[in-house]
């Protein structure tokens, strides 16, 4: 199991000081982890469903790093099939806005 996590005190904040670039690089790292581990092979399952608090406590994480997901690593089950949504398609027209 990794814990995707980065360090608030040493990320980027973009000009206007209202946003810093650190949950969507944290992001990026997780989906290179991804990729990296399908490349030789292993499965993985992408985890947001649990209280990052209570996950920094339990590793005694310092305040500093903020927890953005955990990544289970391993081999799927031979008999594992993508679920629907891998084929099913909403209209563009409700996702996606000219403007
Ligand atoms: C942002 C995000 C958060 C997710 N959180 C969870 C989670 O907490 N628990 C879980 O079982 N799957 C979670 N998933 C889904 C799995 O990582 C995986 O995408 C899903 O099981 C579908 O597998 P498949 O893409 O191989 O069909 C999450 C996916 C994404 C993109």
């Amino acid at each position: 199991m990794l814990v995707v996590a980065f360090d608030k005190d040493n990320i980027y904040t973009y000009p206007g000081d209202k946003y810093d670039s650190g949950v969507e690089d944290a992001t990026i790292v997780a989906t290179h982890m991804v990729l990296a581990a399908a490349y030789e092979g292993v499965d993985s399952c992408w985890i947001n469903f649990f209280d990052p608090d209570e996950l920094a406590k339990a590793l005694d994480l310092p305040e500093n790093e903020q927890i953005v997901c955990l990544i289970d690593l391993g081999y799927a089950n031979g008999d594992g099939k993508p679920l629907a949504n891998h084929t099913n398609r909403k209209d563009l027209s409700e996702t996606f806005k000219f403007i």
